[in-house]
C-alpha cells in the first residue's frame, strides 16, 4: 500500500470513531428522549438547535467527516480485497456485511438528511411532529427500521475492526473480547435506536 493509501485508510478508520460514530450515538441518545414523550423530546431537540456556532460545528464535526468517510468507504467497498486467510469464517462475514451495511447508508443517510435537515433548512420546524409525520408511512417505519440496524451494526463491527487497524486488540484472545465487548454495544445501541423509532409512531 503505497504512503498515501495508508494515510487516507487511517483518516478514514478514525474519522468512522471520531467524530461520525460518537455523533451517531449522540443522535440515537437524543431521539431515545422520544420515550418520555413528545415534550421530552421537543425539549433535547431545541437544547441541541440552541448549541452556538450550529452550522459551523455541523459542517466540522459531522457533514465533513462524514462525506471523506462515505466517498473513501464507497472506494474501498468496490476495490477491496476479503481478509480470507488473514481472519477466520466468521470475520469475513463481518467484513461483507460492513461493507454491504457502509453502502445501504449511502442511501439511507442522502434520503434522512434530505427529510430532516434539507427540510429544516427550507422551513419546516424540528418537532416530534416532524417525526411522527414521517412515521405514519409504514414503508417509512421499515426503512428508517433497517437504516438505524445498519448503522448500529455498521459502527459495533467497525469499532472491532478499528481497535485491530489501531494495535489496541493486538492477540487473538483480546480480538475475541473485543468481538464480545463490540456485540454488546450493538444490543444496547440497536435498544436505543429501535425503541426511539417507536416512540415516534
Ligand atoms: C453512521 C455512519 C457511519 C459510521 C458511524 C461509520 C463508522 C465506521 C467505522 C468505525 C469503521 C471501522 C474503521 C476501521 O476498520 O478501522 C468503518 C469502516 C468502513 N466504513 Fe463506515 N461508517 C459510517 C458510514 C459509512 C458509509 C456511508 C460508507 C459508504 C460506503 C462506509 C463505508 C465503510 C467501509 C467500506 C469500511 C471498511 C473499511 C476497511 O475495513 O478498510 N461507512 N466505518
Amino acid at each position: 500500500m503505497a504512503d498515501n493509501d495508508f494515510a487516507r485508510h487511517r483518516w478514514h478508520s478514525l474519522l468512522g470513531v471520531v467524530p461520525v460514530g460518537l455523533f451517531l450515538i449522540v443522535h440515537l441518545t437524543v431521539n431515545y428522549q422520544a420515550t418520555d414523550g413528545p415534550g421530552a423530546f421537543n425539549q433535547a431537540a431545541s437544547f441541541m438547535e440552541s448549541l452556538p456556532f450550529l452550522l459551523f460545528l455541523e459542517v466540522i464535526l459531522i457533514y465533513l467527516p462524514i462525506l471523506f468517510h462515505g466517498i473513501y468507504g464507497i472506494f474501498i467497498a468496490f476495490t477491496a480485497t476479503s481478509n480470507v486467510g488473514r481472519f477466520g469464517f466468521f470475520r469475513n462475514w463481518m467484513y461483507l456485511l460492513q461493507r454491504i451495511s457502509g453502502l445501504f447508508l449511502v442511501i439511507f443517510i442522502a434520503w434522512h438528511v434530505w427529510e430532516t435537515r434539507i427540510a429544516m433548512a427550507l422551513g419546516t420546524a424540528l418537532s416530534y411532529d416532524m417525526m411522527a409525520n414521517i412515521f405514519s408511512n409504514s414503508w417509512m417505519v421499515v426503512f428508517y427500521i433497517a437504516g438505524v440496524l445498519a448503522a448500529v451494526f455498521h459502527f459495533s463491527n467497525g469499532l472491532w475492526s478499528f481497535c485491530v487497524h489501531w494495535g489496541i486488540l493486538a492477540t487473538p484472545r483480546a480480538q475475541k473480547i473485543g468481538t464480545y465487548a463490540t456485540a454488546v454495544i450493538f444490543v444496547l445501541l440497536g435498544y436505543v435506536g429501535i425503541s426511539a423509532v417507536f416512540a415516534f409512531i
